[in-house]
């Protein structure tokens, strides 16, 4: 049978077309570098059929790739106390905004600055997404704690400085995680002159992986972004309570549920941006649902979205997992009003970072500073089990192959912070 050359060049275009896509497939991290993975997983999921055996009169079955979480790394920052560095007059103030991924790295740059200027810092307020409202501070956070807790580095004030209330306080842009030799060049002879100042950070990357050497400002960094913030109380009673309920209903896989930051209007915005790039790296409700299952969770595991309201883009999920949840299903009844509602988008945001810190899995469906700090978070509490998700084309594939980067190869900031 005679081929003529349009048929080789057409199976010439095909096979380097399957070339291509193996590579693409290959590169469906988030991450962007390749790595190998160590041959020994920490994954526990073939301890299934074992389980499975000695079930009979168990009341709880464990089923997928659940894994115990380790324990709780000790934090290995020093606080050089107060009295160490000359004190100045000057206030530093800042705003929190967007939501508390934001917050906490928006922290640590404040008190990085406050600390090496020997400024006040005071307490920051929290932008609302309406433009020009404010919320307090201790309307999401403990400030009680947060005071306590960097006092010994930092002085902190409650009030803001009275230019504040005049607009004429100085503004500086700080670039995210900045260095001693920027606030030296850029801040400090502003701050010498005009006394107060107000901080504005922004982020030139959004990643968190950890620099080679580590310097002597990270200690205020890590506390900060570690040891500082905390829910206020009644924020934190509606969490317990709804990782609570989450736990109830996944008493089937000993009551252990996953967290995925699925925000449809997220999604709609970034991905074909991203996809435009020629990378695969969000994904989709079904997406996700295809991903867990393949990967052996069961189909009675709860799964809990950051997603605010139902929306029919997720029923796709539900299909595959009946137990899947969005905030509506599962906040106790009396504090919707007050936490669900259209005003309210500082509280959900709020409500979803700590529960994505809290759940015994955390798969993000895309990339991006949300997905970082909850990273942060949960290796500061041993929740290393963090899913990356991919297409799954062989099944076999262990669950190991889809921890994220940033715990298997040990290169997120928060592994200069704790030991
Ligand atoms: C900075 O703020 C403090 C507190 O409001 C105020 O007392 C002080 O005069 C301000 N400094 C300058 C240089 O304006
Ligand atoms: C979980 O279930 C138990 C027993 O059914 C119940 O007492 C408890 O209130 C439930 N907790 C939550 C947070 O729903």
């Amino acid at each position: 049978m005679a081929m003529d050359a349009r048929q080789v060049i057409a199976a010439i275009l095909t096979l380097s077309m399957f070339a291509m896509l193996g590579n693409m497939i290959k590169k469906d991290h988030f991450d962007t570098f390749q790595m190998k993975f160590p041959a020994t997983s920490h994954v526990q999921y073939d301890t299934i059929k074992i389980a499975e055996k000695n079930i009979i009169d168990l009341p709880t079955i464990r089923r997928g790739p659940w894994k115990n979480d380790s324990e709780a790394l000790k934090p290995c920052w020093n606080k050089p106390a107060l009295e160490e560095r000359e004190q100045s007059t000057g206030f530093i103030t800042f705003s929190f905004s967007y939501g508390p991924e934001y917050h906490v790295s928006q922290l640590a740059d404040a008190v990085v600055v406050a600390r090496y200027l020997g400024a006040t810092l005071v307490l920051p307020d929290i932008s609302k997404s309406e433009r020009g409202q404010k919320r307090k501070f201790e309307e999401i956070y403990d400030a009680k704690k947060c005071v306590k807790n960097l006092g010994s580095v930092v002085r902190v004030a409650l009030d803001q400085p009275s230019e504040a209330s005049t607009g004429k306080l100085t503004v500086v842009r700080v670039p995210n995680r900045v260095s001693e030799e920027y606030i030296a060049a850029k801040i400090e002879p502003v701050f010498r002159t005009k006394g107060n100042l107000s901080l504005s950070t922004y982020f030139p990357s959004l990643d968190m992986r950890r620099a080679e050497e580590t310097k002597y400002l990270d200690s205020f960094a890590c506390l900060a972004m570690f040891g500082t913030l905390q829910l206020q109380p009644e924020l934190q009673e509606v969490v317990d309570s709804m990782v609570g309920r989450l736990r109830n209903l996944s008493r089937k896989s000993n009551g252990q549920f996953v967290a995925v930051d699925l925000r449809f209007k997220v999604l709609e915005r970034e991905c074909w941006r991203r996809e435009a790039k020629g990378k695969k790296n969000c994904y989709n409700a079904e997406e996700i649902g295809v991903f867990l299952k393949k990967i052996g969770f069961d189909r009675d595991t709860a799964i809990y979205l950051t997603q605010s309201k139902w929306h029919h883009s997720l029923d796709a999920l539900r299909e595959i997992f009946p137990k899947t949840f969005t905030k509506e299903g599962i906040m106790p009844a009396e504090k919707k009003a007050k936490f669900l509602s259209s005003e309210s988008s500082e509280f959900e945001k709020a409500i979803d970072f700590y529960i994505c810190s809290e759940s015994d899995v955390f798969v993000p469906s895309i990339s991006g500073l949300f997905y970082a700090n909850v990273v942060g978070k949960r290796i500061a509490s041993g929740k290393s089990q963090i899913l990356v998700p991919a297409q799954v084309t062989v099944s076999s594939t262990p669950v190991s192959s889809y921890i994220s980067r940033y715990i298997s190869k040990r290169n997120h900031f928060a592994y200069s912070c704790f030991c």
